[in-house]
Order: C-alpha cells, then sequence, then structure tokens
C-alpha cells in the first residue's frame, strides 16, 4: 500500500544562479553543492549514459567567482539549451493534462507504488510523445539512487520542448547528492548511518524500493563500473576548491 501520497514538488533550496556569455553560475549556499555537481557529473560520465543510452550529461566544474563583493565558490557549467528550446517541467505537465489538483486527482487514488510510477509515466509519455519516458525516469532514479540526490522533485524532473516536439533533457542539477548539506545531514553522524534514513524524491520511499520498483517495469538503464581509487581521483580533485579543515569530512 502507498505510504503518502503527497508528491514533492518543492526545491531543497534556492540557490543564486545567472546565465553569463553560455555558462550557467550556481552559487553555493553552504552545502557544498558544486563540488557535488562536479563529481556527480564526472562520476556518470564514466558510466553507459551517453555511450550506450545517447543522453547528455551537462559537465559541472568547481569555480570561484566574485559576488556582491566577496569571492564565493560557484559551480559552473555550459548552456546546454539549443535556440528555440525551453525546459518544461513534469509539475507543469501535469498541471496542463490533469489540473492544479493533480495530487488529489491522479497520485492519491493511486493504490500502489507501481500504479504511482505507471500512471506518472503514462501521464508524460501522453503529453510530450516521449515514448521511453519510463526508461528515462528509471535512469533518473538510478542515478539518484547511487549519488543519493535527494532533491528529484516534479520541478527537477524536466523535458525539452522547441517548436518540433519534446526531447529528453540532459543530465543535470545533482548538487543536492552526497549527503553533503551538514544542516540536514550533521557532520557527527557517519555518512554509513545517514544514508539508511534518507528518502528519494518525488514519491519518498527508499531509493533502493524506487530503483527496485522502476526497474521492475521499465528495465534496468544504468550501468557503472568504477575503482575505488578512480573515484577517489574525482574528489580529490576538486577538495583544493575548500578549506582543509572541511576536506575529511568531503573525502568521507
Ligand atoms: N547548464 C544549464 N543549461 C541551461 N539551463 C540551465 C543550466 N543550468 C541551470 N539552468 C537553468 O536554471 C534553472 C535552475 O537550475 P538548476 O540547476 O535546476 O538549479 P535548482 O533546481 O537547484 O534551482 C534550470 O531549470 C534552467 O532553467
Ligand atoms: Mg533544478
Amino acid at each position: 500500500m502507498v505510504k503518502k501520497t503527497v508528491v514533492a514538488t518543492a526545491a531543497k533550496g534556492n540557490q543564486d544562479k545567472w546565465l553569463d556569455h553560455g555558462l550557467w553560475y550556481k552559487l553555493d549556499t553552504g552545502s557544498f553543492e558544486s563540488l557535488a555537481e562536479t563529481v556527480a557529473s564526472q562520476l556518470l560520465e564514466k558510466s553507459n549514459i551517453q555511450s550506450q543510452l545517447g543522453y547528455q550529461i551537462v559537465p559541472y566544474e568547481v569555480t570561484k567567482v566574485m559576488r556582491h563583493g566577496q569571492q564565493r565558490t560557484a559551480c559552473v557549467s555550459p548552456n546546454f539549451l539549443k535556440e528555440g528550446q525551453t525546459i518544461v517541467t513534469a509539475d507543469h505537465l501535469l498541471r496542463r493534462a490533469v489540473g492544479a489538483d493533480y495530487q488529489t486527482q491522479v497520485f492519491a487514488k493511486c493504490r500502489t507504488y507501481p500504479q504511482i510510477l505507471e500512471t506518472f509515466v503514462d501521464v508524460m509519455v501522453q503529453v510530450t510523445g516521449l515514448v521511453d519516458f519510463g526508461a528515462y525516469l528509471t535512469l533518473l532514479f538510478e542515478c539518484d539512487c547511487l549519488i543519493r540526490n535527494v532533491d528529484r522533485h516534479l520541478n527537477n524532473i524536466v523535458v525539452l520542448w522547441s517548436p518540433e516536439g519534446y526531447d529528453y533533457c540532459p543530465i543535470f542539477d545533482n548538487g543536492a547528492s552526497f549527503l553533503l548539506n551538514p544542516l540536514e545531514y550533521p557532520l557527527d553522524v557517519s555518512a554509513k548511518s545517514l544514508v539508511k534514513g534518507i528518502k528519494a524524491q518525488p514519491f519518498r520511499y527508499a531509493f533502493s524500493i524506487q530503483v527496485r520498483q522502476v526497474r521492475k517495469l521499465y528495465g534496468q538503464q544504468l550501468q557503472l563500473t568504477i575503482a575505488h581509487q578512480e573515484l577517489a581521483q574525482i574528489v580529490d580533485d576538486q577538495l583544493h576548491h575548500y578549506p582543509l579543515m572541511y576536506q575529511g569530512y568531503l573525502r568521507e
């Protein structure tokens, strides 16, 4: 039986962000979002996402910017939108297809978690014509599970629209990953025990349950093999952007 019918639509935080000369900048808010974005994009680049599945991954880099007279840490990524393309969120599409009360009209009526997933995918396929949306959603959930991205609400499940029609959006916006927000995940609690308590968005099930259920419906998508040493190197290469006192914590 479904435990909760309220589906997450709200973002975790509100990062200051801007577009400048074809590059998007997003300012850290104290939760090491830039590190998470960068490590997530570099890690996912080692997977089959681009080579086999054919989706793009937006590359992020940690950088320093001057903002309101202070040097701040931010992440930077190339603008992935082509001429005429816009981002359309799942929340927006559900509102248009079902109405503003889609939570009660659609999700609250589902009796099981697989039903919720299938209903969501069916609406998205109907509205966008993207017949592989189920597989795409599976990939998003697999990535979220791998990097423990806790911000996959319905405004962070998005597709691209242009006059030619809809398209799948490149993988981006993974700044709320790896449990790096010290306010939510206290530094004195081990990462291992924190991992056990967190839930995946947007349906608030355990990450493992979310992935198992969605894979049963649409099949496994993500494949990634990486040596511990290689992973450690991806992280270590970014740590100099952060104060020495945090580096041990961030590496863990
Ligand atoms: N690399 C990028 N290319 C195109 N648009 C971007 C890019 N990065 C951010 N944006 C725009 O900014 C919005 C918010 O960025 P996002 O990374 O989703 O941050 P958050 O959801 O944490 O506010 C996106 O929905 C998109 O409109
Ligand atoms: Mg977002």
